[in-house]
């Protein structure tokens, strides 16, 4: 019996997938990638942007005709799941869909496909309250060189554009036992990279020790900052990423971790979202302009070789052009290492829905290339510092668009493309650029 996964969502939805695939294949389910061949195709949604919806209501309509042909079992989770008006639409105009489940009940994911194949019948799995942490899903990674590691889920912020926070329900964090001696294992098997994610990442064991929930300390970690350095310590691992934070929780403690666990990349996401500070003030953001600026200014005293990534929204209700404007500006001055850009999607019971002044399409879309402009002539003129450096990077795999080249990363994030052996595959090497490509490096051993 096959199985065939579509994940459309953040690195956290990704981490659930490789738990999906974990479980599955416990059951005896082999992985495929061609859909026609599967006996049971498993969606794992988002709803973070409108664009989702619109995907996974075109790939029902193609499943529609497999179901029809071969009977196979269609399972629909992830956090577009926790949206009722969503579920509601499922049941009406997709009735062929078999298992509904959500972000709370990914455990129980074997148990009920198993009812479902078993008492024939429809499955709907989802609760609205905060789910526990499950320790010890199995799980099937897709990489051998670096791992995802979820170490916090939800989100207690509330920013008024977004629908997380009731989708993934309350800030809740693992033990800080678990974590480490997930991390030492994955050491062991030969892991070198290590993500550590979470809606909120930086704000690690935050609520549990202001609301004075008791957790057991172990190997000193009471914060995100101790975790920091206690991964830092295990053998095996090289580089150590986070994502993804939110710059209120940049505390001196965590900026200080930075600096000073080597393993810990460089590149730090800090994502503006606005550079206005009245449309930061909407947002709920909690910082102003000159805050985030004030941050950055000391992030890059304290952290050698800092380089920043960042996320953008353009076009929230209300923001005019020359408060538009101030984003480019945060844009021009910072010039991160990376950007990612969103149009604002207006999302059912989040705030920023219920907002009247909301921008014509044209307009956030016209922002939106401003914006895009200016970061790839920023992109361009930043590849070109590389060019010429020693940069360290973690070989990944062959590059996918030529399989006679290898491809890694920098410390930045970086893609490098280069010649050189299948056995430096997992090993960290030192490369010199040699030319800039807009999205990758070239570089020679
Ligand atoms: N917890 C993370 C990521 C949240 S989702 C954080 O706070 O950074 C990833 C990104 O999607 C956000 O940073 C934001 O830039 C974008 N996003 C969230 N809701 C959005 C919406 N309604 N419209 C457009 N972009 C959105
Ligand atoms: Fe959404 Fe804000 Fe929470 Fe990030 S911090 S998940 S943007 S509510
Ligand atoms: Fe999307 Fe859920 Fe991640 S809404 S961005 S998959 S937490």
């Amino acid at each position: 019996m096959k199985y065939n996964i579509l994940t459309m969502g953040c690195q956290l939805n990704e981490n659930d997938s490789e738990k999906l695939c974990g479980m599955l294949e416990k059951m005896g389910y082999e992985k495929t990638e061609n859909q026609k061949e599967a006996d049971i195709v498993v969606f794992n949604t988002c709803c973070v942007r409108e664009n989702a919806e619109d995907k996974l209501f075109g790939k029902l309509g193609e499943l529609k005709k497999l179901k029809e042909e071969k009977g196979i079992i269609i399972a629909i989770g992830g956090c577009m799941m926790q949206e009722k008006h969503i579920t509601d639409k499922i049941k009406e105009s997709y009735p062929f869909v078999d298992i509904l489940f959500g972000t709370h009940t990914l455990h129980k994911f074997p148990e009920d496909l198993q009812k479902a194949l078993e008492e024939k019948k429809k499955i709907e799995d989802i609760i609205d309250i905060d789910g526990e942490i499950h320790e010890g899903l199995p799980i099937k990674r897709d990489s051998k060189i670096k791992a995802s590691v979820t170490i916090m889920n939800g989100c207690n912020n509330f920013c008024s554009y977004c629908i997380v926070p009731y989708v993934r329900g309350r800030e809740r964090s693992r033990k800080p036992k678990d974590i480490i001696q997930e991390i030492r294992e994955l050491a062991k098997q030969g892991y070198q990279e290590i993500t550590l994610l979470g809606q909120n990442v930086n704000s690690y064991l935050r609520v549990e020790r202001e609301k004075g929930i008791e957790f057991e300390e172990y190997e000193g970690v009471n914060s995100f900052a101790t975790l920091l350095k206690a991964i830092n310590k295990i053998d095996g691992i090289q580089r150590i990423r986070f994502v993804s934070p939110h710059p209120k929780d940049f505390i001196d403690d965590v900026i200080e971790a930075i600096a000073t666990c080597e393993k810990v990349c460089k590149l730090v996401h800090l994502p503006l979202q606005a550079g206005n500070t009245r449309v930061l003030k909407e947002m709920n953001r909690k910082y102003s302009k000159e805050q985030y600026l004030d941050l950055v200014e000391k992030m890059r005293n304290k952290i050698p070789n800092l380089t920043l990534s960042t996320d953008i929204i353009v076009g929230f209700p209300g923001e005019t052009d020359e408060e538009f404007e101030d984003t480019l500006d945060v844009v021009k001055r910072v010039k991160f290492e990376q950007v990612y850009m969103f149009i604002y999607s207006r999302r059912v019971g989040t705030p920023g829905d219920k907002m009247e002044n909301q921008i014509p399409e044209e307009e956030k879309h016209k922002r939106f290339d401003k914006l895009k402009a200016l970061v790839e002539s920023q992109i361009e003129e930043n590849n070109q510092k590389y060019v010429g450096t020693l940069q360290r990077v973690l070989v990944e795999g062959e590059s996918k668009n030529n399989k006679e080249l290898l491809t890694g990363r920098t410390d930045s994030n970086k893609v490098v493309v280069f010649e050189g052996d299948k056995n430096l595959i997992g090993k960290m090497i030192d490369l010199k650029i040699v030319s800039e490509h807009m999205w990758y490096l070239k570089g020679e051993i």
